[in-house]
């Protein structure tokens, strides 16, 4: 599984195609990563990434991404 980093950027900032992920509501977070999991959202790129991740490790990015400035 490719880090969240490498698209999404070190600080979460986004970029280019990927969107900006600091101090987004970790709420929403772990909802859009629950969608990319069961296809929901449908987003082959983000469903690979999410279908490595556990629930604990889904809250744990969310609750960091929204401390990002
Ligand atoms: C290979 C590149 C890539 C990697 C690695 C990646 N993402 Fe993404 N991510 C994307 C793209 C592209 C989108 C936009 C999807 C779309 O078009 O809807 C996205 C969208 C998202 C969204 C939805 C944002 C929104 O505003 O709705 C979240 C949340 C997210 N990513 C979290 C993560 C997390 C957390 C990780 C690490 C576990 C991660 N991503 C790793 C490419 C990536």
């Amino acid at each position: 599984m490719p880090p969240c980093l490498s698209c999404h950027g070190p600080g979460a900032e986004g970029g280019g195609n990927y969107p900006r992920l600091a101090g987004q509501h970790a709420q929403y977070v772990l909802k859009q990563l629950n969608s990319f999991q069961n296809n929901m959202r449908d987003v082959a790129i983000m469903h690979g990434v999410a279908q490595g991740l556990k629930l604990a490790e889904m809250r744990a990015v969310a609750a960091y991404v929204q401390a990002q400035p």
